[in-house]
C-alpha cells in the first residue's frame, strides 16, 4: 500500500493512509482525504478557502480515476459546492459522462444533494475587493459587467506557487490503484479557465497495471503535454516509475511559448514505488508519503529540475497573497 499527496494534502493524509490500513479501497480512502483538505479555510487553493477568479467567484475544479476499470469523472468551473472530489466521483457512477462544467456541474451537484456552500470565505472577498480597488481601471470599474479583462488576467499566475491544488495516488491493499484531484485553480483566472486537474490525462491518470500520476503547478503545461497520461505509458512501456517521470520531464522541455512555470509531476507504481520531481520547483517543495508499515505519513522534499527560465511574472494576486501571509 502506498499513497502520495502534494504538500496540501496535510489535513487529509493521516486520513486516507488509516482508512488504507483498515483495507478501504483506494479511491474511498483518497476521496476521504480530499474532502479534509477541501474543507479546510487555510489551504488557500482548494475548495472552501480556494482563491477566486477575476470577477470574485470561487470557481472549482475536480477529477477522480478508478485505475480498475478505468472509469473517470470530472467537474470543471463548479460553483457553490464544497466537495467537488464527491461531485466528480459521483459523474463517474450517476452519469454516462465523464465530464461536466459550470451551470451544468452546479445542476447535477443539486441533483444528487451535493452540500451546498459559499466557497468565498471573508479573507479571500477581502483581498480580492482590495485587488480591485487597486488594479481595476476606473473605467473597467463603472462598467464591471461588461470590462475587458484579458489584460488583468495576462499577469495572472498561480498565487501560491507551488502549494496549488491538491493532488492524492494511492495503492490499496487490493493492489488496486485510484487517482483524485481537486483545486480552485489559478487564483484570478478568467472565468471559465480550467486548468489540467479535471482533464484526465493531464492533471491526473491512473491505472491498476501501471500506476498512476498526478501533477501540481501550471496547468496549462501538463496539458500541452499531457503529462499524467504520458507516465502511466511510459511504465506500461516497460521504464521504471522514476525513468517515466524523468522522460515526462523532457517532454516538459519542448514547450516553447505560452507559459512556462512551476510544475510537480508525482507518481506511483504497481510495486509501491514512487517518484516526485518538481519542474521549475523550488527548494521548499515537499510532498506526502504514507506506505506499509508506516507509523504516519512523512514529509519530504521534491527532486528539483529546473527546464527553463519561468516566462510568467508574479500576479496582483500573488502579490495580495504574500502580504496577507507576512500580515498572518
Ligand atoms: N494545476 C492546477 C491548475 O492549473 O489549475
Amino acid at each position: 500500500m502506498i499513497v502520495v499527496t502534494n504538500n496540501e494534502g496535510t489535513p487529509g493524509v493521516p486520513e486516507t493512509a488509516r482508512l488504507l490500513r483498515e483495507g478501504a479501497p483506494a479511491l474511498a480512502a483518497i476521496e476521504a482525504g480530499i474532502r479534509k483538505v477541501e474543507i479546510d479555510e487555510t489551504i488557500r487553493t482548494v475548495g472552501r478557502g480556494g482563491w477566486p477568479n477575476l470577477l470574485g467567484e470561487v470557481e472549482l475544479d475536480a477529477a477522480v480515476m478508478d485505475g480498475t476499470t478505468l472509469r473517470t469523472g470530472a467537474v470543471g468551473a463548479l460553483k457553490g459546492f464544497l466537495h467537488p472530489v464527491s461531485v466528480a466521483r459521483a459523474v463517474m457512477e450517476r452519469l454516462p459522462h465523464v465530464f461536466l462544467v459550470g451551470e451544468g456541474a452546479a445542476r447535477f451537484a443539486r441533483e444528487i444533494g451535493a452540500e451546498a456552500g459559499d466557497n468565498l470565505i471573508p479573507d479571500s472577498r477581502r483581498v480580492w475587493q482590495a485587488w480591485f480597488e487597486k488594479e481595476v481601471p476606473e473605467a473597467s470599474k463603472r462598467n464591471w459587467a461588461e470590462a475587458p479583462l484579458i489584460d488583468l488576467c495576462r499577469h495572472a499566475v498561480d498565487p501560491e506557487v507551488g502549494h496549488d491544488t491538491t493532488v492524492f495516488i494511492a495503492l490499496d491493499g487490493k493492489k488496486e490503484i485510484a487517482g483524485a484531484v481537486s483545486t480552485s485553480g489559478w487564483g484570478w483566472k478568467y472565468p471559465g479557465r480550467l486548468g489540467d486537474s479535471p482533464v484526465i490525462g493531464a492533471g491526473m491518470y491512473a491505472d491498476t497495471r501501471y500506476g498512476a500520476c498526478a501533477c501540481t503547478g501550471a496547468g496549462e503545461m501538463t496539458i500541452r503535454a499531457g503529462t499524467s497520461r504520458a507516465v502511466v505509458l511510459y511504465m506500461k512501456m516497460g521504464m521504471s516509475v522514476e525513468a517515466a517521470v524523468r522522460e515526462a520531464v523532457e517532454d516538459m522541455r519542448r514547450l516553447k511559448g505560452g507559459l512556462i512555470n512551476r510544475v510537480t509531476i508525482h507518481a506511483i507504481d504497481t510495486k509501491g514505488n514512487h517518484k516526485v520531481v518538481a519542474v521549475n520547483g523550488n527548494p521548499q517543495n515537499t510532498y506526502w508519503l504514507w506506505q506499509d508499515g508506516m507509523t504516519a505519513p512523512q514529509s519530504l522534499p521534491a527532486e528539483i529540475i529546473p527546464i527553463s527560465p519561468i516566462t510568467a511574472k508574479p500576479s496582483p494576486s500573488m502579490i495580495y497573497g504574500a502580504k496577507r501571509r507576512e500580515q498572518a
